[in-house]
Formats: structure tokens, C-alpha cells, sequence
């Protein structure tokens, strides 16, 4: 283990403020914005679900987007590393490198079921362009996604398209590869969710949308919509899986934590707002289902772009929008994976890439699978999809969140975490507050809820 004050070379950090900015809200923005968030926030009668998701981002999400990029930061390593190097700076067990191989562990799984949706967002791409969805009648449409999970031919051949997109960058390094896709991507992407925002104004119940999403009434949300926000709220801003700990080792000294953490998270939000607002009003406009779950946008939508002038150059916009998205955030998914066994294995990145980004394929062929042969492979009713979705956005990162909280909090000297952090006293004592009570103790109460020894 280095000397973590030693640091990075320059190559190996990013450039400036803005690309750190635009790389990390990559990673935040993602299917959770623009796939997840409007059909959850849809199932859970719209106001209320977004406004306690408002507030699990502000009070909890934040902060710990805070403490996990902090740890990146000071470790100046891949995840694992960077945890062995902090928890000697702070005298502690050895033990709490595990932390840091739960991040890598995470991501990886993650991946392997994010590419295969990455990848039907990228096959509507041809399929919306071809115009074939105002040709069809809305059951056909609902059909056509049918057929198109029941092929695993076709779900093998587009999330390994996306597999190969995701390493042809990740494998370029930090500047050429992460910056450069970043510095060109997200501002397109934020620009398309604009002009697509735009259209649904113009030609959907766009006042409706806005008092779906923002009107909250109280007796649609249950207590498990609360849970479901607040899981969303660490997913969404892909806290506890490493993603963040790994961007924040490239993050140089100079640039403040508190300020940028702040920036991304603004971002995201507005992403997932935007795409809200992108999708809902289109949703009324056709009297279609807000509650359409995990179809949401791959079956209500294309109806009704289907039905609209221009809905087909707009629903193109929309997926390759979609791709953007998923692609930028499963660069920081691997990227953890990538710097550990670079750094820790001695591995070229080239090596690294195809190493890790073979398992990822392997595994994949599991997610692939649960649509279609492996439909009814089941454990405890869940699919294998079903099941890795479970385990790692309800189990894994809110116990890595909890971990980096309890790290930060009181492992490390707070002499150390206000050095990084640079913020205000008062700040940093809201900071340090919230890490060692609010937020051990909400991800606690979640656990337990979960195993049923609450009933909430
Ligand atoms: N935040 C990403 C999204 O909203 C998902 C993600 C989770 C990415 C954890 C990296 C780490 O889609
Ligand atoms: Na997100």
C-alpha cells in the first residue's frame, strides 16, 4: 500500500473541476433517472413519492455522496486500497479494505444485468427510427417487447454491444477515455432532455404532468414507497457501489468536495425531473398508464410516439438519449474493477478490460436468460434479474453507503474528513452529524424492515 498522500500522476486525475462535474453526474444520470424514477415515481402516485425522493436526496444522498467521493479523494487508489490506506492512516482494522471490494463486487454485478436494459435501449434506437410503431396498434407494440425479451439471441447481441462501447472507452484511461466521452456526451444528453421536454410541452398535457409529479398527495404513498425512495435515492446518485469512491481518487486536491457533490446532485435530480416531465405529459395526452412499471418507456412511450407528429424523429432522440445515459454511468460500474486490478493485480488496462469485461459477459447471460429460457428459474419467486437487482440495489450499496458513513464518521479523524471536505465549520458540523446518527441509523431501519423484524 502507497503512502496515500503520495497521490496520482496529473495523467491520472481528471483536468478540471467542470470534467469531474460532467464525469461523475455521468455516472449519477443514468437508467435510474430515465428508465426507473418515472415509472417508480408512476406506481407510486407521483407527488408525494417525488417530494419524500427530494428529501432522501438532499438529507442523505448527498451527504454520503460527500463521504464516498472524500474517501476516493484522500485514498488517492482504487477502492480497496484507498480503504486499506485510510483505515491505517486512522490506526483501524485491516478488515475495512472489504469495503472497498464490496464496491467492486457491486458494480460488477450491476453491470451485468445494467448492459442487457442498456441494450434494449439501444436496439429501439433502429426500431423507433424505422417507424414502425405508427404502423402498429397499441397491443402490438406491447407484443413487440415481448418478443423482443423472449429472443435471447438478440438480448446477448445488444448488451454486448454495449459491453464493447462501455471497455472501448473505459479501456482509453481516465482523460481520453472517461473525460473526453464525458465532455462530449453529457452536455448532449442534457440538451436532448431539453428539446424532449420541449416537444412534450407542445404536444401533450404538459399541466397535468406537472400535477402528477408535483402535487403531493400523502394517501397514495405507502410505507413502502418510502423505502422505495430512499433506495432510490442512493441508487440514483450511485452511492455506495465504489463508482464514486474510484472517480474521487482522480479528483485533484484543489477542487472542493462539498461544492461539486452539490453540483452532481442538482444535476441528477434534474435529469430525472426532466425526463418526468419528458414522459408524463406525452403518458396523459394518449390516457395512457403512468403506472406502467418496468415497460413504462419501451411500451407506453412508442405508443404514443407512434400517434404524434414527429414521434418518430422524437422517439429516436428519446433512445438514443436512453443510450447516452446507460452508457456514460456503465463506464463508472467498471471503472472500479478496472482500477483494482491495474493497481492492485499489476494488469495492463487493456488486460484488466477484457478480464473483467469477460465475466461481466458471462454473467450477463444470466440476466439474458431470466426474459426468456430461464424465465422460470426462480429463487424465492424472484428471476435471476429479479434476484440481482434485489441483492444489490436493497443490499448491497446501502450497506456499503452504511459502511463509507460509519468510515467517515467515526473512523476517520474529522481533522481529516474537513481537510477534504473544505467546507465551513457549520457545514462540516451539519456534515459530520448526519453521518454519524441520521444516516446509520435510516439504513439500519431500512435492513430491518426488510428482514421483517420492523413493520413500518
Ligand atoms: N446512478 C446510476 C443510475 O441512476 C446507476 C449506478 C449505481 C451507477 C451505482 C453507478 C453506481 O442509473
Ligand atoms: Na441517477
Amino acid at each position: 500500500i502507497s503512502n496515500p498522500s503520495a497521490g496520482r500522476m496529473p495523467a491520472q486525475q481528471w483536468s478540471t473541476r467542470l470534467a469531474f462535474v460532467l464525469v461523475a453526474a455521468g455516472a449519477a444520470v443514468g437508467l435510474g433517472n430515465i428508465w426507473k424514477f418515472p415509472y417508480i415515481a408512476g406506481e407510486n402516485g407521483g407527488g408525494a413519492f417525488v417530494l419524500v425522493y427530494l428529501a432522501c436526496i438532499a438529507v442523505l444522498g448527498l451527504p454520503l455522496l460527500m463521504a464516498e467521493v472524500l474517501i476516493g479523494r484522500r485514498g488517492q487508489q482504487n477502492p480497496v486500497n484507498s480503504m486499506a490506506a485510510l483505515a491505517q492512516e486512522a490506526g483501524a482494522s485491516p478488515l475495512w479494505k472489504n469495503v472497498g471490494r464490496l464496491g467492486v463486487l457491486t458494480g460488477f454485478l450491476l453491470l451485468s444485468f445494467y448492459v442487457v436494459v442498456a441494450g434494449w435501449a439501444l436496439a429501439y434506437i433502429p426500431l423507433t427510427a424505422s417507424g414502425v410503431f405508427a404502423q402498429l396498434q397499441p397491443a402490438e407494440i406491447g407484443q413487440q417487447f415481448d418478443a423482443h425479451l423472449h429472443n435471447p439471441w438478440v438480448l446477448i447481441g445488444w448488451g454486448t454491444l454495449v459491453l464493447v462501447l462501455t471497455l472501448g472507452i473505459v479501456g482509453r484511461g481516465v482523460r481520453s477515455g472517461l473525460e473526453k466521452a464525458a465532455n462530449l456526451l453529457m452536455p448532449l444528453l442534457f440538451l436532448f432532455l431539453v428539446i424532449l421536454v420541449g416537444f412534450a410541452a407542445s404536444s401533450g398535457h404538459f399541466a397535468q404532468a406537472a400535477a402528477f409529479m408535483f402535487s403531493p398527495d400523502f394517501s397514495k404513498l405507502s410505507a413502502s414507497g418510502i423505502l422505495l425512495a430512499l433506495g432510490h435515492a442512493f441508487f440514483t446518485l450511485s452511492i455506495g457501489g465504489g463508482a464514486m469512491m474510484v472517480y474521487g481518487s482522480y479528483l485533484p486536491k484543489s477542487v472542493s468536495i462539498v461544492r461539486t457533490s452539490i453540483l452532481i446532485a442538482i444535476l441528477d435530480t434534474a435529469a430525472a425531473l426532466l425526463a418526468g416531465m419528458a414522459i408524463f405529459p406525452i403518458v396523459f395526452a394518449h390516457g395512457l398508464e403512468p403506472a406502467g412499471g418496468p415497460g413504462l418507456i419501451f411500451v407506453t412511450l412508442p405508443i404514443a410516439f407512434g400517434q404524434m407528429p414527429f414521434g418518430t424523429l422524437f422517439g429516436t432522440l428519446f433512445f438514443v438519449m436512453l443510450s447516452v445515459a446507460a452508457l456514460t454511468s456503465a463506464f463508472s460500474l467498471i471503472e472500479p474493477a478496472i482500477a483494482w486490478l491495474t493497481e492492485k493485480r499489476g494488469m495492463s488496462r487493456l488486460k484488466a478490460c477484457l478480464l473483467g469485461g469477460g465475466g461481466i459477459w458471462l454473467l450477463s447471460l444470466g440476466t439474458v436468460f431470466s426474459f426468456n429460457i430461464g424465465a422460470d428459474w426462480t429463487l424465492a419467486g424472484k428471476t435471476f434479474f429479479e434476484a440481482l437487482d434485489y441483492l444489490t440495489s436493497g443490499w448491497m450499496l446501502p450497506l456499503g453507503a452504511l459502511c463509507m458513513a460509519l468510515f467517515t464518521a467515526w473512523v476517520m479523524k474529522p481533522e481529516h474528513t474537513a481537510e477534504e471536505l473544505g467546507a465551513r465549520k457549520g457545514v462540516l458540523r451539519i456534515w459530520l452529524r448526519l453521518m454519524r446518527y441520521l444516516v446509520p441509523v435510516i439504513i439500519l431501519v431500512i435492513f430491518l424492515q426488510a428482514v421483517g423484524v420492523i413493520a413500518l
